[in-house]
């Protein structure tokens, strides 16, 4: 299966994480990991909206931490599992915010009680293209030379993140457990005002309209993708060597169709309903 990536608990990481905390151990104790009330996440599969979102919240949360406007919303919203070894969570001073790729099963269980979740889906076709060139920048991702290939892992689960339809059926069953927002990358494209209002008030947030404006205006594609803050061409060179559009890459709905064959879209919508038929997925994507 190669030697880039390890699989745990039926979730797939890189094997080669930087400066970062990562191992078994660590991923154990998350499910103890304390939560606090006013805790929020953003939690998703790779490639569906999630320094889009990320974003969107660190600039709904700007005012709470004016000393730290200059960081980058990866230091302002870190990833759970990803942790940096010299970072500390449980003395980060509240509101906290963090972004997560952890499947349903493997979060803190004080999730159940405390925090917020906002988790956001996209089309699976689109995470699909949106990975093929991720992977292929990544140094610690497997790359991929055809979609032909891509497709087999994509229903194995052999990629970053592990298998989607579980991910998705993880947590669209267990929403209730949560106190959670379900949000689609297409629904964000849409009508990009509306979303962040949606998260605004599942936040709490007061915020004027004015306030709001600037949230959207800062979020916009083309603005996150000049923006050093959001765009993550910080990122190291071990990691990669090709930063740019790395994270904010091209940015729109239906990708896919330029870069899917009929019978490999044809190939995934087989097996798409066949392992979704009995999950209630109010949404319609253009498959
Ligand atoms: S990751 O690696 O999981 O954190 O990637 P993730 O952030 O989930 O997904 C990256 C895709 O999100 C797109 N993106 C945006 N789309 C619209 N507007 C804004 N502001 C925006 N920021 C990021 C990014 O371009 C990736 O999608 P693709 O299809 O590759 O362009």
């Amino acid at each position: 299966l190669g030697d880039k990536l390890f699989t745990y608990k039926g979730m797939v990481f890189p094997a080669d994480h930087g400066s970062c905390q990562l191992n078994a151990d660590y991923i154990d104790s998350l499910e103890d990991f304390e939560i606090r009330d006013d805790d929020v996440f953003i939690v998703t599969f790779p490639k569906s909206g999630t320094v889009w979102t990320q974003r969107i919240i660190t600039l709904l949360y700007e005012e709470d931490f004016p000393d730290k406007a200059n960081e980058t919303t990866f230091q302002q919203m870190p990833w759970l599992e990803f942790r940096e070894k010299d970072v500390d969570y449980e003395s980060r001073q509240s509101p906290r915010l963090f972004a997560s790729h952890l499947h349903e099963h493997m979060v803190p269980k004080g999730l159940e009680e405390k925090g917020k979740i906002i988790y956001v889906m996209r089309n699976p076709k689109d995470v699909l293209v949106s990975y093929f060139h991720f992977a292929n920048k990544m140094k610690n991702l497997e790359s991929v030379e055809s979609y032909d290939e891509l497709l087999n892992k994509f229903f194995t689960g052999w990629m970053l993140g592990g298998c989607w339809f579980d991910h998705i059926r993880g947590w669209i069953s267990n929403k209730e457990k949560y106190n959670i927002l379900i949000l689609t990358y297409e629904e964000m494209i849409k009508d990009l005002r509306s979303a962040v209002v949606k998260i605004c008030e599942f936040v709490g947030k007061n915020l004027s309209d004015e306030a709001i404006d600037k949230v959207v205006e800062k979020a916009t594609f083309s603005n996150m993708k000049k923006d050093p803050k959001a765009n993550y061409e910080f990122l190291p060179e071990n990691m990669t060597d090709q930063p740019k559009g790395l994270f904010v890459r091209k940015g729109t709905v239906g990708d896919w169709k330029n870069s899917l064959t009929v019978a490999q879209s044809e190939r995934f919508d087989k097996v798409y309903y066949d392992r979704m038929k009995d999950l209630h997925l109010e949404v319609n994507w253009d498959l």
